[in-house]
């Protein structure tokens, strides 16, 4: 293999998620928003598929957790009670010269700004969206777009344990949109201010919850590997205690090795009992429960693993992406080759007629519907040249492709057979139409 490399700068991997219809800036027609996404074709199969096996591995396949859909507008009273509506907040300071604003703590320098003017002092900024409800745009009608998923689930903690028949310990999932009015969004999806989280709240007994802290950073960090993140690419980062969040016991992030440096992919939090005991005092209803053992009431523990959907996908696509500057066979064109797993990859397999010709492009078709039926996800391409068609497929990740030729129609011993040509080895065998 020749000259073979991962992702060098940021602009080439921008560059091909755009080209490839992965993902590209918002709005481009209007010039683009600052720090917004939008997934194309390719990129929202991904997503969608991220976040199935994150549902499946973390609701379907277990009896102890169950799912949340809330709604993105809550009453104002539960970032009240949250903390959100004082605490949420980034020191924000401006360069007094060229009036940048930056987050204080993200500056190497706190002294200075990055182009060496001085800083104003500096502001709590709160990270909540503003909106109002109905016509008047008044104090009374705001309202905010939740700034994490989990308070849906808190403030619904008490009718999910009476209607799912769960006992402690057991665990609330959602995935869905958070917004935070990020003071210094960038790094392409890696901090944008609509982003989508995947949380789920463990409610265990207070004496467990170091337990199951510790169980839930090792079952997620796993995850992130079986998914295909290089393990050398992630590290676990524990909070020293000065930094951790206004509702946070103990936090660990897991850590990857973005181009830029280490970023977050998901934190995990003990939360101990801050959100239920707050919701209780702001709502007035009792969200404790009665333990059996001890015959004794308490409020439920909160352990969290709390990812995002925008960053794992990113941490993925960076580590699946490779470009040959001369090809893979070391003597033909550049080439990207997409070797994400076949669990995230956009479509399942590629069918492609070698000519379009008759019949060719009817059994192509035929084998379409079939794999279709089988709940697979297939694209159909017959046009340009087979070679450059199997490349198109290789960038962005395509596992195999079903290429239907004319021994496949043919009288002899290919009679009824395709070619299966292999991703990642290039490799190409016949291989039985009955047996796809
Ligand atoms: N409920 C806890 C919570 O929200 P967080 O660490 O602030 O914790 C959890 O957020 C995850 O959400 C992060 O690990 C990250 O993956 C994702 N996330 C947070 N802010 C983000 C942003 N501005 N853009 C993209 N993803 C973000």
């Amino acid at each position: 293999m020749s000259d073979k490399s991962a992702v060098k700068s940021m602009e080439e991997f921008v560059a091909w998620a755009k080209r490839r219809g992965v993902i590209w800036q918002s709005s481009e027609i209007y010039g683009g928003l600052g720090s917004s996404y939008d997934y194309g074709p390719v990129g929202v199969e991904m997503k969608n598929r991220l976040k199935a096996a994150w549902w499946k591995t973390m609701v379907q396949e277990r009896d102890d957790i169950v799912g949340l859909d809330s709604a993105i507008i809550l009453n104002p009273k539960v970032w009240e009670a949250s903390g959100h509506t004082d605490s949420f907040t980034d020191p924000l300071v401006e360069d007094l010269v060229t009036q940048k604003r930056y987050r204080l703590d993200q500056l190497k320098d706190q002294t200075k700004s990055p182009d060496g003017n001085p800083l104003s002092e500096p502001k709590s900024f709160n990270l909540l969206f503003k909106t109002f409800i109905g016509p008047v745009e008044d104090s009374q009608s705001v309202a905010y777009l939740r700034g994490e998923t989990c308070q849906g689930i808190f403030v619904n903690f008490k009718q999910i344990y009476e209607v799912s028949r769960q006992k402690i310990p057991f665990g609330i999932a959602q995935i869905g949109k958070s917004f935070r009015n990020e003071i210094t969004p960038g790094n392409f999806t890696y901090r944008t201010r609509e982003f989508e989280q995947m949380e789920m709240e463990f409610f265990v007994k207070p004496d467990e919850a170091d337990k199951w802290y510790q169980k839930w950073i090792d079952a997620r960090l796993e995850w992130y590997v079986s998914l295909g993140v290089k393990r050398e690419n992630l590290r676990l980062y524990k909070h020293p205690k000065a930094d951790l969040a206004h509702y946070s016991k103990g936090t660990t992030d897991i850590e990857y090795k973005f181009p830029w440096g280490w970023g977050e992919l998901e934190g995990i939090a003990n939360r101990g009992d801050f959100d239920l005991a707050a919701h209780q005092k702001h709502s007035g209803k009792d969200m404790s429960v009665f333990d059996e053992e001890t015959k004794t009431k308490f409020i439920p523990w909160v352990i969290e693993p709390a990812g995002g959907v925008d960053r794992a996908l990113l941490a993925i696509l960076l580590d699946s992406w490779q470009h040959f500057e001369k090809g893979r066979k070391a003597d033909g064109e550049a080439e990207t080759l997409l070797s994400i797993t076949p669990k995230l990859a956009a479509y399942d397999a590629a069918v492609l007629p070698l000519v379009k010709k008759e019949p060719l492009v009817k059994v192509a078709k035929e084998l379409v519907q079939k794999l279709r039926s089988q709940g697979k996800n297939v694209f159909y391409d017959e046009s340009g040249s087979i070679g450059r068609r199997y490349r198109r497929q290789d960038e962005i990740g395509t596992p195999f492709c079903y290429t239907v030729d004319f021994e496949t129609v043919e009288v002899g011993d290919n009679k009824n057979t395709v070619t299966v040509r292999h991703r990642d080895t290039m490799e190409q065998e016949r291989i039985a139409l009955e047996s796809l």
